[in-house]
């Protein structure tokens, strides 16, 4: 076991549930930490549709404690006041991965005063990571990382986290997250899947795992994985006790995944009013992403815009096909980007304050064209005529029993049966396929592009570029 780091005088902090309680203020929906994808506005997005507590992207803590300004405002931007802010940002936790407690704690303490607690990356499973020893590749150095939670615990004013994968082994999983408690780690985030669950072989999150660990630790616990719909936080919070879900993909697609949950879940009564609340028509979530995006002084990045409209509009991309096109082929103004970046050096002026046009021209014409799309489908004309609800429009894909809304509404998203895959194997197989337009970085440090599949907890590596294969949309 790893040997205790020395100590800081700090004044008390709240600890496990009483932190969970008084600090957070109980919260059971939670947004995962997203590379590029949990980014200041989507964040705010998330918060209005029910998200109550949202985790930062992962952060490198090495680039960020190496103070490069232009490093640390890409990433985690304290200048231009927004990120972090009591009144729109908070509870937030700012997440980190690191392999050197002195890093972390110096970056650690250049955000701790403008979150309610720091997370550490230990999940990452991408090869990305096992270069850099960092994520689900700490997961044999046991006491590298009781150091690094034990030096936030020690010396940081606000709680640390951990956020981890299992093991194949219930008993070494417990065993593992005891270690994490016992190393100081106040929220434990149990991602139910194991370092080797990626890429294709990333099948189903265990329940089974989590529901072991939240019952042999003392401090909240959050399940993560599997979460598409919200009959599956239920489900997910009955058969694994814990203290709240955390969804990464299922948001990413549907930022009303939580929506109406809080304060008590109302029932799920098959009329529309409830079908629309949860599955918004997506376009105007998209536009209010844009309008959010837009009246920010802090940065977006082009590639977090873009990914999360491919995302959100995704299951009318495939019918709009020259829409997708038109979304794909956005480029962002190099020249324009350079003047709005000196325009939000320390000025009021939002940094989209222009070149956000393309975007808000194409999820415009989107909209239109989906109201129309929803007034004729709902009028019933091509079939016997009479009008519909929008519920009778709902169908069940066959094998999974996943349920497919109509294709101007917000929904998760999964690949379709292939001939001979199994249908549990399908139904949580997020994307690989969800490449649609955009090169992903090559370096460790910088964020990824969109489309990420649901095995990824941080950078992903360069995938190919190539546009998804018709799914959904032919099975409507
Ligand atoms: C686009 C994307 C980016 C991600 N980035 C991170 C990250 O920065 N840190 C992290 O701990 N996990 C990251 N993950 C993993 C998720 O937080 C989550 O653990 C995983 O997707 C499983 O949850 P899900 O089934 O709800 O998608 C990322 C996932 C996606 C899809």
């Amino acid at each position: 076991m790893g040997s205790e780091t020395p100590t800081t005088t700090l004044p008390r902090k709240l600890e496990g549930y009483d932190f969970y309680r008084e600090v957070l203020g109980s919260p059971k929906y939670i947004v995962a930490p997203m590379v590029d994808q949990s980014e200041l506005p989507f964040r705010r997005l998330c918060r209005r549709y029910g998200g109550q507590l949202v985790y930062t992207p992962m952060i490198h803590a090495k680039l960020f404690a190496d103070n490069t300004k232009k490093y640390r405002n890409q990433f985690f931007n304290i200048p231009c006041g927004e990120e972090g802010d009591p009144s729109t940002d908070r509870p937030l936790i700012v997440q980190f991965c690191a392999n050197d407690p002195e890093y972390l704690l110096t970056s650690a303490k250049v955000v701790e005063k403008h979150c309610d607690g720091v997370d550490i990356n230990l999940g990452c499973p991408q090869d990305i990571a096992r270069k850099g020893k960092y994520g689900a590749f700490l997961q044999d150095d046991w006491d590298l990382i009781f150091k690094l939670i034990n030096t936030l615990h020690k010396n940081l004013a606000v709680p640390v986290t951990a956020k981890f994968r299992v093991f194949p082994s219930i008993e070494k999983t417990v065993e593992y997250a005891q270690m994490l408690e016992r190393a100081g780690a106040q929220i434990l985030t149990c991602h139910g899947r194991a370092r080797e669950q990626r890429g294709h072989n990333a099948g189903l999150a265990s329940y089974e795992h989590i529901r072991a660990v939240k019952q042999n630790v003392s401090v909240p616990v959050f399940a993560n994985g599997n979460i598409l719909f919200q009959e599956d936080i239920e489900r997910c919070l009955r058969e694994t006790g814990c203290d709240g879900v955390m969804s990464a993909e299922g948001i990413l697609y549907n930022p009303a995944l939580f929506a109406g949950l809080a304060p008590s879940p109302t029932t799920s009564s098959p009329d529309d009013a409830a079908l629309l609340a949860r599955h918004p028509p997506h376009a105007a979530l998209a536009q209010e992403y844009l309008d959010i995006v837009r009246t920010l002084r802090t940065p977006t990045s082009a590639s977090a815009i873009k990914g999360h409209l491919f995302k959100i509009l995704r299951p009318a991309l495939l019918r709009h096909a020259d829409l997708r096109e038109r979304l794909g082929r956005v480029k962002v103004d190099q020249q324009q980007q350079g003047k709005n970046k000196r325009a939000a050096t320390g000025a009021a002026t939002p940094f989209w304050d222009t070149g956000l046009e393309p975007y808000v021209e194409v999820v415009r014409e989107m909209g239109a064209r989906l109201a129309q799309d929803a007034e004729r489908e709902l009028a019933g004309e091509g079939e016997e005529g009479a009008r519909k609800s929008v519920v009778e429009l709902v169908r069940v894909q066959e094998g999974t029993g996943l349920k497919l809304l109509p294709w101007w509404l917000a929904q998760p998203y999964w690949r379709p049966l292939r001939k001979g895959e199994s249908p549990s194997w399908l139904a949580f197989r997020t994307l690989i396929d969800d490449i649609l337009t955009q090169k992903r970085p090559k370096a460790a440090d910088s964020p990824p592009a969109e489309g990420d599949a649901g095995d990824s907890e941080g950078p992903g590596k360069k995938a190919k570029v190539e546009l998804a294969p018709v799914s959904i949309a032919c099975a409507l």
